[in-house]
This record gives C-alpha cells, sequence and structure tokens, in this order.
C-alpha cells in the first residue's frame, strides 16, 4: 500500500511539484495526500491545487510565538488527511522538539548543501565564501538541530569560479528536484534503516562514482 504523504510548504514550492509529479507514476510507493503551507500566500498552494492535491494554509504568524498551538492544529490536519510521512519542503518555520520527536523517522528535510556543511541560511553564498569546489543537496530526516539528522541522499554538483549564489543556488535546485522524489522512493518503499545517527540503504543503491572539481584535464 502507497504510504501517505504530506509536504509543508512556505513558498513557491518546486520542490513539492517534483514529489508530486514523481509520486504519479503508478509504481511510486507514496501518494501526496496533502500539502500544508504557512503562509496563505505561497505560490505553491495554488500549484497544489493544479495538481488536484488537498492543500491548506494554516497562517503560523496567527500565532505569534506559540508553536505548539500552531503544530496542534497542523498535527489535527496530518490526522484528519491519515498521514505516514512528512517531506519540509521549503518550510521556514521551526518545528518543536515534540513535533519532531513524534515524527521520528518519519518526517524528512532537503537543504541545499552537502550536509553537514553550510546549515542555515543562504548555503550557497556560505560554500562560495568558503571556497569549496563541490557543493550540492541533502536530503535528511529531521531532528530536532536544525539542518542535522541522519543522510538519506545527497548530490552534488561543480562550483564555477565565476559562479554567484544565485547561478549555484539554481544548479543545485535542479539537483534537488532529482534526489528529493528518489530519496522519498526509498524511504516510503522500506529500503532504508536508521542505525543511530546513520542512515543506511539496502545494497544496490549506493554509487561509488567519484566526482573531481574543478577538472584539470590530466585525464587522472
Ligand atoms: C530549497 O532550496 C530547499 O532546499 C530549501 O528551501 C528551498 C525551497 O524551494 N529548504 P522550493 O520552495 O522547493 O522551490
Amino acid at each position: 500500500m502507497k504510504r501517505r504523504v504530506a509536504i509543508l510548504i512556505s513558498g513557491r514550492g518546486s520542490n513539492m511539484v517534483a514529489l508530486i509529479q514523481a509520486a504519479a507514476a503508478a509504481h511510486f510507493p507514496a501518494e501526496i495526500a496533502l500539502v500544508i503551507s504557512n503562509r496563505s500566500d505561497a505560490a505553491g498552494l495554488e500549484k497544489a491545487r493544479a495538481s488536484d492535491v488537498p492543500a491548506l494554509a494554516i497562517e503560523s504568524k496567527l500565532f505569534g510565538k506559540d508553536r505548539a498551538t500552531f503544530e496542534a492544529v497542523v498535527q489535527a490536519a496530518l490526522d484528519e488527511h491519515g498521514i505516514d510521512l512528512i517531506c519540509l519542503a521549503g518550510f521556514m518555520r521551526l518545528l518543536t522538539a515534540q513535533f519532531v520527536q513524534r515524527w521520528h523517522g518519519r518526517m524528512l528535510n532537503i537543504h541545499p548543501s552537502l550536509l553537514p556543511s553550510f546549515p542555515g541560511i543562504d548555503p550557497a553564498a556560505q560554500a562560495l565564501g568558503a571556497g569549496v569546489k563541490i557543493s550540492g543537496a541533502t536530503v535528511h530526516f529531521v531532528i530536532p538541530k536544525t539542518d542535522a539528522g541522519p543522510i538519506v541522499m545527497q548530490g552534488a554538483v561543480g562550483v564555477c569560479d565565476d559562479d554567484t549564489p544565485d547561478t549555484l543556488a539554481e544548479r543545485i535546485l535542479r539537483v534537488e528536484h532529482r534526489i528529493y522524489p528518489e530519496a522519498l522512493r526509498l524511504v516510503a518503499g522500506g529500503q532504508v534503516r536508521l542505525e543511530g545517527d546513520i542512515c543506511k540503504t539496502t545494497a544496490g543503491a549506493g554509487s561509488a562514482a567519484i566526482l573531481i572539481s574543478p577538472t584539470t584535464g590530466c585525464g587522472t
């Protein structure tokens, strides 16, 4: 039976669209059963409705600093829709440790860096500031610490000398749209297991490919 997934967003929802499109395939092990935005002006809400996915706005700002009551409303919606798994996709609201614990092992997030490098705000600018030559995106299980938790999947891109934060973020976003559906496929299909802080994938799902950046043309 397909796992029922809720996607939590705050903005444009391009990862949400990638997940909805992937889950439309007959053999995908999950269905997107609900989208919740904590902002009623999120562009992603209309995109979800256009794909016939139920989409709710639960305005977090109406709750001020009362995160627990906001989350109780979110939880009620998740219960009502029989949700098994949550995908955070550009959800810009911190969650309480209590909510995170309740969804332990059942809530994913995507972050546009190769974690544990560059958690937090503007990771593309952080990567350029550090001069790294390879960056990318990470899908991970959510734990109470922000942008941390067992890593399910990563995708990498080379960093170019003339990259700006915008050009690098754009290239990473294309990776995000590939790895988030694949990570959800693994998790919903029961192909990962948590061993403490580490997420392991069933045999055959890994890659030993080498990625080198910049390329020097010396043939190695
Ligand atoms: C993505 O870069 C994601 O990694 C980060 O927030 C951004 C959301 O973009 N957490 P979108 O709303 O999915 O287009």
